[in-house]
């Protein structure tokens, strides 16, 4: 249940709460597990710590850490971050990951990339042996996202327009989001080229040879660390 799985969200977030250091630049995502981990880095700096910079991928973080009396700065005045933690929503065997549930993974693989280690918090519901079960995301250009759309359908990907409500979602650079559907995801690395090549793909949510180590919340109370 929800109440059992949030706690695994806490275990995990505040083990990298600790792996956090004095000094540090901080990349911090975002999602309900992150909630959990701005929640304990908010109590490290109640104990005294002092972090150089901090950024992260969302307003919803942003406010959070606000909350907290964290100044929060835009990537661009940073070169790069040192520790960046992120939830995730799917994670294979090879630490490859689906992300962008939310949205926002554009901002957050700009972050992730830009630090010089990535460490993802999950619960064991998002561990997979090959990323299946989720629909991955593409954030597209609405000058050719038709196209992009239909060639994503001759190609079996199952697209289908991310909504709000009656609309399509607007993501904050102002692009749509079209969810591939295919299940499993077909080669993540090729599927992965295809898109990097894709005109008018902005970003899409394979997060490939990024994580460096995800922190795994067990049912058994077990915290697995994987590298
Ligand atoms: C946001 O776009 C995603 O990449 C999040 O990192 C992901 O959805 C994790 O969120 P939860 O911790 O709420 O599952």
């Amino acid at each position: 249940d929800k109440q059992a799985q949030d706690l695994l969200k806490k275990q995990a977030a505040q083990k990298a709460a600790a792996m956090v250091e004095d000094g540090m630049v901080l990349g911090v995502g975002t999602g309900s597990t992150v909630a959990f981990f701005i929640d304990a880095l908010g109590k490290r700096k109640e104990a005294g710590l002092k972090l150089k910079a901090l950024v992260t991928t969302s307003n919803r973080s942003k406010k959070q850490l606000e909350g907290w009396g964290f100044t929060v700065s835009d990537l661009s005045a940073i070169d790069q971050a040192d520790l960046t933690v992120d939830g995730a929503d799917r994670v294979d065997d090879q630490l490859d990951g689906i992300k962008g549930g939310g949205g926002a993974l554009t901002l957050e693989k700009n972050v992730a990339i830009n630090s010089k280690k990535n460490v993802w918090i999950v619960d064991e519901s998002k561990m997979v042996h090959h990323l299946s079960g989720f629909p991955l995301p593409v954030e597209v250009l609405p000058i050719s996202c038709e196209q992009n759309f239909r060639r994503f359908a001759q190609e079996g990907l199952k697209p289908q327009w991310r909504m709000a409500g009656e609309k399509r979602y607007v993501t904050h650079y102002g692009n749509y989001i079209i969810d591939l559907a295919a299940d499993p995801i077909p080669a993540p690395h090729g599927l992965a080229d295809y898109l990097d090549h894709t005109v008018g793909v902005v970003e899409h949510g394979l997060f490939l040879d990024i994580c460096d180590e995800v922190l795994v919340a067990r049912g058994d109370g077990t915290i697995e660390q994987r590298h």
